[in-house]
């Protein structure tokens, strides 16, 4: 058995979430707020959170793993953030005036990211996203678009195509499909977005060269992590780059999720060079932003210094004070040092959950990179979302695996990227790592029934 601070049985639910849940039902659609809340059936309902830990209104003590999908880099309660948040409460919320507060997180991260000249803040990742695409439309005059198959980007209509299709919709895998993520959504959506796969680089080319003419950008998370989490391959990368060079296409780097990776981000680290970058998540430490930002030639679409800009971009609440001073406070507690330690922390524990498989013989593999991680249920490392995505089996022994980490006090996403915050240790590592392998010595009646 695993060392665990925390008795079985601590995976179900508690009554007061169960109270709460009995509430929620009877003012929201399906009792919650939002699509991407985990239920099992009943969501857990949290009371606070300190540091790396959780505490649910039960009074329960939980790792969080899932860190508001990946947000909280610094866990919870960071002192340089409350301290930042209060300051700014006691001085103001939000004014139609601008602030120094937005130009000291914008300065930051202009001077860390390279290919970063000029920046823009919104509220949510999805709005970023939304004016990214906007503005290389404007900027191309073209309104087509390119994404990967089974990428997450927000809730824009035609980011949102193909971003959760399956077997039974994706088609041919040299042609897929753009699948609708809802019913009604228009077909000139559809029309206006070629899907990619992952990690095609051939492909990539034909289908980039074949629309070329139509297509204002590719958007590309460099590691989705709905899609798996997998790193792009070097020569994905050269490929997509050197097909939108050569016809003007530009690249929006999807840097949302995945600006966690590094002091300069993902794309840095994985040799993308994007015309545009979105941000969200960790740079508003734990309040809600987004942001845009690149190419001073390409930014100049919001340019309203001559009047109309060619992207009107605005915002009641785009850069509103609190989000910039927790954003500059969470931003500049992550030096190379924080970096360092995540890096180290991430790798300890992948090479610790690799290393489980390999003592069980069991078919799971581990993907991610930095202070991010995935399990998946696939013997074979997956390369892309088709490979990625969980069949009937897989699905059970991932949802099973999920509740054995709460029954063990750790809470982890259920067919997403886990995630490491600053503080923690490899004390609360080892405790993921012991919990999985108790899983993988345990649960031979879901294992054998993986495919090998
Ligand atoms: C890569 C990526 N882009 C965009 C978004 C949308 O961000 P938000 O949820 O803040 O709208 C997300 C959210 O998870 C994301 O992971």
């Amino acid at each position: 058995m695993p060392t665990s601070p925390i008795a079985e049985g601590h995976n179900s639910v508690g009554h007061h979430s169960r109270e709460a849940f009995a509430r929620a039902r009877g003012v929201f659609p399906d009792g919650t707020t939002r699509v991407t809340i985990e239920r099992d059936p009943i969501p857990r309902y949290m009371g606070r959170g300190e540091g790396a830990y959780l505490i649910d209104l039960d009074g329960r003590r939980f790792l969080d793993l899932n860190g508001n999908f990946t947000v909280l880099i610094h866990g919870h309660g960071f002192p340089p953030v409350v301290e930042a948040v209060i300051r700014q409460l006691q001085s103001g919320t939000c004014f139609a005036n601008p602030t120094l507060a937005e130009i000291d997180l914008a300065e930051l991260i202009c001077e860390r990211v390279p290919g970063v000249e000029t920046i823009r803040f919104v509220n949510t990742g999805t709005e970023a996203v939304m004016f990214a695409v906007k503005a290389a439309r404007a900027f191309t005059g073209r309104s087509a678009i390119a994404k990967i198959e089974g990428a997450y980007h927000g809730t824009y209509d035609w980011v949102e195509v193909s971003q959760a299709s399956g077997p039974a919709n994706w088609g041919a895998p040299e042609a897929p499909a753009a699948v609708p993520s809802y019913r009604g959504m228009p077909d000139s959506v559809l029309s206006e977005v070629i899907t990619l796969r992952f990690n095609d680089a051939v492909l990539a080319e034909q289908l980039i060269e074949a629309n070329a003419s139509r297509l204002a950008a590719i958007v590309i998370d460099p590691m989705p992590g709905r899609a798996g989490l997998i790193p792009p391959t070097p020569e994905f990368v050269a490929a997509v780059q050197q097909v939108a060079r050569k016809h003007g296409i530009l690249i929006i780097g999807d840097e949302v999720l995945n600006f966690r990776q590094g002091y300069e981000g993902a794309s840095a680290r994985y040799g993308l060079k994007p015309d545009l970058f979105t941000f969200g998540k960790i740079i508003g430490g734990g309040l809600p932003i987004g942001a845009i930002a690149g190419r001073r030639d390409v930014m100049r679409v919001f340019d309203a210094s001559e009047g109309k800009p060619g992207v009107p971009q605005g915002g009641t609440f785009s850069a509103n004070p609190l989000s910039m001073v927790a954003g500059f406070a969470s931003m500049q507690a992550l030096d190379h040092a924080a970096f360092a330690h995540l890096e180290s922390l991430g790798d300890r524990l992948r090479s610790q959950l690799d290393a489980a498989v390999a003592r069980h013989g069991a078919p799971f593999s581990i993907s991610g990179a930095a202070s991010l991680f995935r399990i998946h249920p696939k013997a074979v490392l997956p390369r892309e979302t088709r490979e990625a995505v969980l069949m009937g089996p897989e699905a059970h022994a991932m949802l099973e695996l999920t509740r054995t980490f709460a029954e063990h006090g750790i809470i982890i996403p259920n067919g997403a990227g886990a995630c490491l915050s600053t503080p923690m240790t490899t004390a609360d590592t080892d405790l993921v790592s012991t919990v999985f392998e108790h899983f993988l010595a345990t649960r031979g009646d879901l294992i054998e029934r993986l495919p090998r």
